[in-house]
């Protein structure tokens, strides 16, 4: 499974020969400058929710890529209405299997409202389970100790969590996620793109490096192979 971050919480996975793209968030963010989002040709792209700095880009790129877009349902048919052609709605706890694994909606501690103020549904994260691996992509979340469930429905390999405190979980808290789902492995998300988010990385890597577990911050750009 390759996983390359293009900047903020976006990331693009490839596995089982699909392209999913998570969040994205790219021409807006001045620190993915060098990324060019009509080269992004994903077979997917999954929403964690409504906000700007999750979904600014994701018409521009459905629409170049007739990518089908997952989401929640409000989320979805929003995109729908906006002339995206492809779309799969979810909701919070529901699992659904797709070409390239099973993808389960997870509730997420956070807010959601379109760009245009529509409503945006419940924010939620996925749960990614295939047969090269299974990871849990968190979206905007504090803390929750629904969390704990995580690791009893299935073992996950790895997580994007963001770190980047203020709008969500901050380091502190993203070390006792990774314990409540059991996880050791986690690619950190949502931190520095903005000036309330900025964070000290010596600091966030030594802390988890303390506690046995390994935190993977990427360079915009930087992929990341994972082998199962
Ligand atoms: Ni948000
Ligand atoms: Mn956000």
């Amino acid at each position: 499974m390759k996983i390359t971050y293009l900047g903020h919480a976006c990331f693009e996975v490839v596995l089982k020969n699909k392209t999913l793209l998570f969040d994205p968030f790219i021409s807006g963010n001045d620190l993915a400058k060098g990324i060019d989002i009509d080269k992004l040709k994903p077979d997917y792209i999954l929403i964690s929710h409504g906000h700007q700095d999750h979904i600014a880009d994701a018409v521009h790129i459905a629409k170049n890529s007739g990518a089908t877009v997952i989401s929640n349902f409000e989320i979805v048919n929003w995109l729908l209405g906006k002339g995206v052609k492809k779309g799969h709605p979810m909701n919070i706890g529901g699992k659904f299997s797709f070409d390239f694994g099973d993808v389960k909606f997870f509730n997420a501690v956070h807010s959601s409202v379109l760009p245009d103020g529509t409503y945006g549904g419940n924010p939620g994260g996925f749960i990614i389970q295939s047969d090269e691996g299974h990871f849990y992509y968190a979206g905007d979340t504090g803390l929750t100790y629904d969390m704990k469930l995580i690791g009893e429905y299935s073992c996950i390999n790895f997580a994007f969590l963001p770190i980047g405190n203020n709008f969500t979980m901050g380091i502190d808290n993203a070390i006792i996620a990774s314990k409540m789902i059991n996880c050791n492995k986690i690619i950190g998300m949502h931190y520095d793109t903005f000036p309330y988010i900025v964070i000290d990385k010596e600091e966030a890597l030594d802390k988890f490096h303390r506690v046995g577990k390994e935190l993977i911050l990427l360079k915009i750009g930087e992929s990341f192979n994972f082998q199962k």
